[in-house]
């Protein structure tokens, strides 16, 4: 993975280098953390690629679960505790899933009570042959969010009558000591636990995402290999050097020059999931009322996610012609999985341009011309380059942007790891169940 920004981003060195420098006691605490190891501080997500015991206990968990006729695993969970499986998944297997049928096995996400989609995936399941080829996997870090628990309980239901053993094929993922903890437990149901240091937006490199997609077949030693890889370069003394810290000072300061909006323009369609990870990683880590000194603030940058090229026929006039409001992340990938080749024929004799190209080349010039027209305008932005869409590099993305989250909240001055007004919504949805039937 590559992090361009040079002369694009819209500010001088010296304007990065006077913001970045402070950012070495940070950095220093960082490398404590790594060095001390276990899950005590509230970085100590970070620790999670390395975790021999972490890895371990995943893969120890699936040899039970895992067998030649699994096909659907059933991830039921929401915001953290479902958007970064999906993100891994749709990114490498999950976007083929339609064209595809025979590819197994496959992951079904149910993360809201979308009556529709959870009534069919009932009736779908159902028509299998055996239990063996389901694998329900129900995770909750509090073990007390509304959507996920209806979900499991409807599901349940749904099932046991056609497979009465269903339970011996539900893996519960929860904090230890939590309320589902307590009922897994009592019913002897498997479950997994994540450390309670780590809060469900920074939960993807733990029990939460990598059983589910081990299980979905997505090699998850190379997701933490890239990981580990890039935590050593987004904890190097180094700033300049540093890509998590650099990228994080480049949205602080263009925030602090209007550009409030982060759009993340993925030039891969099937990464659209990795940008909703983002955009949770963003909005509840830094969207903050209050800072750390309980000064009111109202803090934060909007995330958004765009796709290329199909938003380009979309929000770009907005883009170019609107609010000059936004810092964009480009993100590409290098190589894709295959290419196919464009003929000189009855249609591209209309766009004789076209003819003799690939499909890739037509998106690789698409993302170029985007990226001159943006210079052109002097709006502002960055590129991350993958080298392809592979375990590796997506584990890679993914530690960059947990390490860059936690230098934007020190540089804004917020707690990265909490989400008091996310309850705001929970607690008036229980009061309306409460008193209604
Ligand atoms: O980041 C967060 O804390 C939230 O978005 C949670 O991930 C989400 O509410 C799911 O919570 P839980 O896993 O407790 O069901």
């Amino acid at each position: 993975m590559k992090f361009l920004y040079k002369n694009t981003a819209g500010l001088s060195e010296e304007d990065i280098r006077k913001v970045i420098t402070p950012l070495s006691d940070y950095t220093t605490h960082l490398q404590t953390v790594i060095r001390k190891g276990g899950y005590d501080e509230n970085e100590s997500s970070i620790n999670l690629p390395s975790d021999k015991n972490n890895i371990r206990t995943v893969k120890k968990k699936l040899e039970k679960f895992s067998n030649p006729a699994l096909k659907y695993i059933v991830n039921i969970g929401i915001g953290g505790s479902n958007l970064g499986t999906k993100a891994v998944y749709d990114g490498l297997s999950g976007f083929k899933d339609l064209v595809s049928p025979n590819r197994f096995p496959k992951i079904f996400f149910a993360d809201t009570t979308d009556t529709a989609y959870i009534n069919g995936l009932i009736d779908f399941l159902n028509r299998s042959s055996s239990d063996k080829t389901i694998l329900v996997n129900f995770i909750s870090k509090s073990g007390t969010n509304t959507e996920p628990t209806a979900i499991m309980q409807v599901i349940f239901d749904g099932l046991i009558k056609r497979f009465p053993q269903i339970t011996k094929r539900l893996v519960i993922t929860t904090d230890h000591g939590s309320p589902l903890w307590k009922i897994a437990n009592d019913k002897s149901i498997d479950t997994l636990i994540l450390p309670k240091s780590v809060g469900g937006r920074y939960s993807v490199l733990s029990p939460v995402g990598l059983f589910p997609l081990a299980a979905g077949g997505i090699n998850i030693d190379e997701l933490l290999e890239g990981a580990t890889a890039m935590r050593s370069l987004c904890v190097k003394e180094n700033l300049l050097e540093n890509p998590a810290a650099l990228s994080a000072t480049i949205l602080f300061l263009q925030s602090k020059k209007g550009k409030t909006i982060n759009d993340n323009f993925f030039f891969d369609p099937q990464l659209e999931s990795l940008g909703k990870w983002y955009r949770q990683l963003m909005g509840e880590s830094i969207g903050k009322e209050h800072n750390l000194i309980g000064k009111l603030v109202h803090a934060g940058i909007t995330p958004t996610v765009s796709i290329g090229s199909t938003d380009l026929h979309s929000v770009a006039q907005l883009y170019f012609g609107g609010p000059q409001d936004k810092i964009t992340t480009f993100v590409s990938a290098q190589k894709r999985h295959s290419d196919l080749p464009i003929n000189t024929g009855t249609f591209t004799s209309l766009i004789p341009h076209v003819g003799g190209k690939t499909l890739a080349k037509i998106m690789d010039s698409i993302l170029a011309g985007v990226k001159r027209a943006y210079q052109n305008r002097q709006m502002p932005f960055t590129h991350i380059v993958l080298k392809e869409i592979s375990e590796n590099e997506i584990g890679q993305y993914l530690q960059f942007k947990m390490i860059e989250m936690m230098y934007l909240a020190k540089l804004l001055k917020v707690n990265a790891f909490d989400q008091p007004h996310v309850e705001l919504y929970k607690t008036e949805t229980k009061k309306i169940l409460t008193t209604t039937t």
